[in-house]
């Protein structure tokens, strides 16, 4: 059996928490044979700062660059709130994304049927919820040049982001999410805001191009991203997948998550160009963030960070049977009424962090005796 090499980056706040579970979850699936894995641990992140001065070192990165897949916690606090824009803990996983051509990020939002109360909205809204966001994560706002802060001749200051896209950069992230959309209900909405910037004009023209030129059989809508923004809380269950650039994407899937229940559901992959050999670059990450408020109190929900592995398996290794269980063995989970804080409902009883890995592995070594 292929023994796969796997790179840890727990990073800081939560991440170091909700890692450790997925390595149960690894365990579990290596006792049971269904995949192994060699797994290595770097710093990314705050902790990377405190350690080496940056937050991620040429090592860490020439290791990640050389692991069959990565596995990503979450970066960032308030420890770290002061130091120089250029190494802030953020800037390591933009570093990550950049040089490792990480350019498609999914980022589904599923609603489980036995959370569908937890989310913040009406259950008929979000039952059976199940959207695909495709983000850009390479271009954009977030890499733009200019990016500056300058000091005027009166004193004070003007601050430049650049928005910037080019026809290759979307007409790649298109073709993500056509082919994404075929294998699923066969939809696309490209969102954007092409009524006030020229980068959405023209990401609007590029889609429509792909989608003419080589996906008749799949359904295209453009939709404004604000518009966009107020579905998702209006009638979430219209859309299917979802494409749009970088900034748009980091905002409407911070929306999308909350749909599911909580924040602490979304697991998320960033995946690279397919290469000669067939393979792709790739980091698996949930969705939520550091969670500094939270980090060591064990109030941490896992299923993100375990969802990752799941999506792990099923993009990188081709291994979609055990990601089918893996998945299904948090939705018994949550079946079974386990909870974290964050989706629990009123009266029931809430478990750790750890205790919610091990319910999961528990669920696993089950359906794998
Ligand atoms: C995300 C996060 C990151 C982003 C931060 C941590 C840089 O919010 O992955 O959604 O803005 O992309
Ligand atoms: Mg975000």
């Amino acid at each position: 059996m292929t023994t796969y090499k796997l790179l840890l980056l727990p990073g800081d706040g939560i991440g170091p928490e909700v890692m450790v579970q997925v390595e149960k979850v690894i365990g579990a699936l290596a006792e049971a044979g269904l995949a192994h894995f060699e797994t290595e641990h770097d710093l990314v992140g705050g902790c990377a700062i405190d350690a080496h001065g940056v937050p991620l070192t040429d090592a860490a990165l020439a290791r990640a660059d050389a692991a069959d897949a990565i596995l990503l916690g979450a970066v960032g606090g308030p420890k770290w709130a002061d130091v120089a824009y250029e190494i802030r803990p953020e800037a390591g996983l933009l570093r990550l994304r950049k040089d490792l051509g990480l350019f498609a990020n999914l980022r589904p939002a599923i609603c489980y049927p036995a959370l569908a109360d937890a989310s913040a909205l009406k259950r008929e809204l979000v039952e059976g919820l199940d959207i695909m966001i495709v983000r850009e994560l390479t271009g954009g706002v977030y890499f733009g040049e200019p990016k500056e802060i300058t000091t005027l001749p009166d004193g004070t200051k003007r601050a430049v982001d650049t928005q910037v896209y080019t026809t290759g950069e979307i007409e790649r992230i298109a073709h993500v999410a056509f082919d994404l959309a075929r294998k699923r209900s066969g939809r696309v909405a490209s969102a954007e805001k092409h009524n006030v910037m020229k980068s959405g004009v023209l990401w609007k023209e590029v889609v429509t191009d792909v989608h003419a030129a080589h996906y008749s059989d799949v359904a295209l809508e453009h939709v404004l991203a604000d518009n966009c923004a107020m579905q998702l809380v209006r009638r979430p269950k219209q859309f299917d997948v979802l494409v749009t650039d970088n900034l748009f994407g980091d905002v409407l899937s911070d929306v999308a998550a909350m749909l599911t229940g909580s924040l602490g559901m979304l697991p998320s992959a960033s995946l690279g160009a397919v290469d000669a050999k067939g393979s792709r670059k790739a980091l698996y990450e949930p969705v939520h963030g550091s969670a500094p408020d939270i980090a060591g109190k064990g109030y941490a929900n896992p299923i993100a960070m375990i969802g990752s592995l799941a999506m792990c398996l099923r993009y990188s290794f081709g291994l979609g049977d055990a990601a089918d269980l893996v998945d299904s063995a948090i939705t018994r989970t949550l079946a079974a009424g386990i909870r974290t804080r964050d989706i629990a409902s009123d009266g029931m009883e809430v478990i750790s962090t750890d205790a919610m890995g091990d319910a999961i592995v528990r669920e696993l070594e089950q359906a794998t005796a």
